[in-house]
């Protein structure tokens, strides 16, 4: 923190950012409001829908965090918001007036911080002034009073190579914050950096926003984080990603600022966003089996492979055994040193095979997960094919290879199907996932440079 203060000493003595409002901005103007906003890609089959219905409002005076693990759209949303890319349908709106080009109430960090290396500090800094058409001198000085806001005072004349990841975001953030945005947009800024100048730089991006001093009415936070978005979120809006983007649940935090990560309230509130990142939307939840849906109603649409390796499930599994077959998530997460995203696909991975359930804050195994922990090699394989066998796509591909028993199928084919229900990064990943859990049961084989799957001996009698 200690640059920040620096920084404040210093503000005090020259000029401040041209009238910033006494306290917190007041609260309750909607700034930002989508209605009905979906937003499709194409894909190898047309139209793929990766955002549907979502009603959002951003209003004066908050920060909003948009939760929701890899790939369920958040970034998308962020982008329609700021008007760079159109919604398919639906409507974005600036202060009631629907958006039909760029946001002009928006302004943008990215996660890559995107400076330009053979600019200078200022120079990145004046970038956005520039493109608004502000002459030179005024451009300069509101530079000045960015670049000193944000910390950044004594680096005016460096390259962005120069710098550390923190002050290199800080650009990103001096040139965000020079054209006084109403609402400060936010691509998972801080995920980039080590943890130490990502807590840092969160801590003084607060303590900026609670002394009023902020050139900004409203904050959007995307993030995958859980921790970030209780720390820094008044509220936080979950992305559901099944099968598409929905708005899963929104959470208001009501815990008073500065926060405190190690009281009781804030850990609370972290075990219940895991919750609710871990859980299945209601509809396909069964009695018994809280996690899965039953087995039947699952489809290739609507049961997609998560990102996760038989090894890494496995040592997932394992870990759970060794603590008893029952255990908190998000200690495990910290423990680990983890975020939400990377622990995320093998909980997934074994709640889909049947192995673990998601019981409140806890991740519990299963009687055959169990079995699956504690068994040698052969054994494991044993467990683990029936179980992938109930799995929508390894079933898929099982049984279409029992069709051609001799010749095999070319990943095309399978490629195709998928490309109904998924984009084509999804279909890539889930195929991997699938050659990966298919050659471990030994459903399968497949041949990388002939791209075809060929049906394992054996697996013909297994169901
Ligand atoms: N330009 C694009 N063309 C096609 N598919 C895209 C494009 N951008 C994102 N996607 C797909 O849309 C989904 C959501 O992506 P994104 O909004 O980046 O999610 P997040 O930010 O939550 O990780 C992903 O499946 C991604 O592959
Ligand atoms: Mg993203």
């Amino acid at each position: 923190m200690k640059f920040w203060r620096t920084a404040r000493t210093d503000r005090r003595s020259r000029t401040a950012l041209p009238s910033p409002p006494s306290g917190p901005p007041v609260e309750g103007e909607v700034l930002l409001e989508t209605v009905g906003l979906t937003k499709a890609y194409a894909g190898a089959d047309g139209e793929l829908p990766v955002l549907s219905g979502i009603d959002l409002r951003v209003r004066s005076g908050e920060i909003v965090a948009l939760l929701g693990r890899s790939g369920s759209g958040k970034s998308t949303l962020l982008r329609c918001l700021a008007g760079l890319i159109p919604p398919s349908s639906g409507t974005v709106a600036y202060r009631g007036v629907p958006l039909t080009g760029a946001n002009p109430g928006t302004a943008m960090v990215f996660q890559t911080f995107a400076l330009l290396p053979w600019l200078t500090v200022q120079q990145n800094v004046e970038l956005g002034l520039e493109a608004r058409g502000m002459d030179p001198d005024r451009r300069a000085e509101a530079a000045v009073q960015a670049i000193d806001l944000i910390g950044l005072d004594g680096f005016e004349s460096a390259y962005p190579k120069e710098l550390s990841g923190g002050m290199r975001q800080r650009v990103g953030f001096a040139r965000a914050l020079v054209v006084e945005p109403d609402v400060l947009m936010m691509d998972e800024p801080f995920s980039a950096l080590d943890v130490l100048t990502a807590e840092n730089l969160r801590g003084e991006l607060l303590e900026l926003w609670e002394s009023g001093q902020f050139p900004t009415r409203a904050m959007v936070l995307v993030t995958h984080n859980i921790e970030e978005a209780v720390l820094m979120a008044d509220r936080i809006v979950v992305l559901g990603a099944r099968p598409y983007g929905t708005l899963r649940e929104t959470v208001d935090i009501d815990l008073a600022r500065p926060r405190d990560r190690d009281a009781p309230a804030f850990d609370e509130l972290v075990d219940r966003m895991y919750r609710i990142m871990t859980g299945r939307p209601k509809d396909t939840r069964q009695p018994g089996r809280p996690g899965s849906g039953h087995p039947d109603r699952r489809t290739v649409a609507t049961t997609p492979l998560p990102p996760a390796s038989v090894d890494g499930l496995s040592g997932l599994a394992e870990m759970i055994a060794r603590r008893g077959g029952r255990f908190d998530l998000a200690d495990l997460a910290d423990e680990l040193g983890l975020d939400v995203d990377d622990l995320l696909p093998q909980v997934d991975a074994l709640d889909l095979l049947g192995f673990a359930e998601v019981r409140g804050d806890d991740l519990m195994l299963t009687g055959t997960g169990e079995a699956f922990a504690d068994a040698d090699v052969q054994l494991s394989k044993e467990i683990f094919a029936p179980a992938a066998l109930e799995v929508p796509l390894i079933r898929l591909i099982t049984h279409s290879l029992r069709g051609q028993p001799e010749e095999g199928l070319r990943d095309g084919f399978f490629r195709d199907l998928l490309a109904h229900h998924f984009t084509s990064e999804q279909v890539d990943q889930q195929l991997e996932t699938a050659t990966d859990w298919g050659r471990y049961a030994e459903l399968y084989s497949y041949d990388a440079g002939r791209r075809e799957y060929r049906l394992d001996e054996g697996a013909a009698f297994l169901d």
